[in-house]
């Protein structure tokens, strides 16, 4: 596989995994065709083509110094001149996969975030809500992320000849998926309960041993789970704080996520939505290991850095 080749592959889990299914990214894509026919000359110019092809603009290729077979790939959540120099030092590095967006795709980061009114839409909260809501959020993150010095990873990789890709929203998905598809399947009664399944999970049961394992944000361990909505997994970055009172009216009783901000935290409480924390590098740590294990199988190397913790699933399926 090259470089070009294992992007492609993130993409297609990610599609694979997507709540939306993949006709709801066919649509998404088609309607993204039909905004950039409507645009003028100067406009469809200006207009980032990847966008018609790829639904996951914060996961994209931002190097390629030799498009050659992939043998060992350095993998880590963030990647920033650092781990290049690492990857220099250790020899032999073949690609570079970031998990977290830099370049163009933290430039985009805010694009992908429409997908959380489809989870959300999926567990009850009806899509005008959640599209209303969240439209400021998007706007704002998008201003967020536009003052970074978005080229500095891309250029130390360009200087050193590294080839560069990450993969963010498809291996959130994974990751989102995974949890799913573990919690459906399983009579959860109690808060304490679902943690006590999630500890179970390596990636998880190795945060615990620094101090960041699961953890009940809001709720008390004796709290009945509810529904429990894996609505803050994927889907870019943290949603709006105003979307908690409508996912309780949805009848969610337990969002599961990643990170919390204390402005987020605050409105679940009054909306008595218990949250459950999984954690964040863990979190996407599960992801990219979903995406890891396709690569060993085509007997890539993995070496791990900045913040990856690397278990294989491989043998296990
Ligand atoms: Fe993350």
């Amino acid at each position: 596989m090259k470089t070009q080749d294992i992007q492609n592959l993130s993409i297609e889990m990610g599609i694979s995994s997507d709540f939306r299914g993949s006709e709801g990214i066919s649509k998404f894509l088609i309607h993204k065709k039909q905004k950039f026919q409507k645009l003028s000359l100067p406009e469809q110019d200006e207009f980032d083509k990847e966008a018609l092809e790829n639904p996951y603009l914060d996961s994209r290729v931002y190097n390629i110094a030799e498009d050659k077979e992939i043998k060992r790939v350095l993998v880590g959540i963030d990647i920033s001149p650092e781990e290049v120099l690492i990857a220099k030092e250790l020899g032999n590095i073949d690609l570079i996969i970031a998990h977290h967006p830099i370049g163009k795709g933290l430039a985009q980061l805010a694009d992908v975030m429409s997908l959380q009114c489809d989870v959300l839409s999926y567990y009850g909260v009806p899509i005008n809500i959640s599209e209303g809501l969240m439209r400021e959020r998007i706007s704002e993150v998008a201003r967020e992320v536009n003052s970074a010095n978005h080229q500095r990873t891309v250029d130390a990789a360009k200087l050193l000849n590294f080839n560069l890709m990450n993969s963010h929203t498809p291996c959130d998905n994974l990751a989102a998926k995974f949890l799913k598809d573990l919690i459906e399947n399983k009579n959860i009664d109690r808060v304490s309960d679902l943690i006590n399944i999630l500890k179970e999970i390596p990636e998880y049961k190795e945060a615990v041993k620094i101090g960041v394992g699961p953890k009940i944000f809001v709720g008390s361990p004796e709290n009945h789970c509810g529904k429990i909505a894996l609505a803050e997994i994927t889907g870019g970055t943290e949603g709006s704080h105003k979307l908690y009172e409508k996912m309780a009216q949805a009848g969610i009783g337990t969002a599961v996520g990643m990170h919390i901000s204390e402005e987020h935290k605050k409105e679940a409480e009054i909306a008595n939505v218990n949250i459950v924390i999984a954690g964040h590098i863990s979190s996407d740590s599960l992801g990219v290991n979903l995406f890891m294990d396709e690569l060993e199988k085509q007997g890539i190397e993995i070496v791990p850095c900045s913040g990856f913790t690397r278990f294989s699933r491989v043998n296990n399926c």
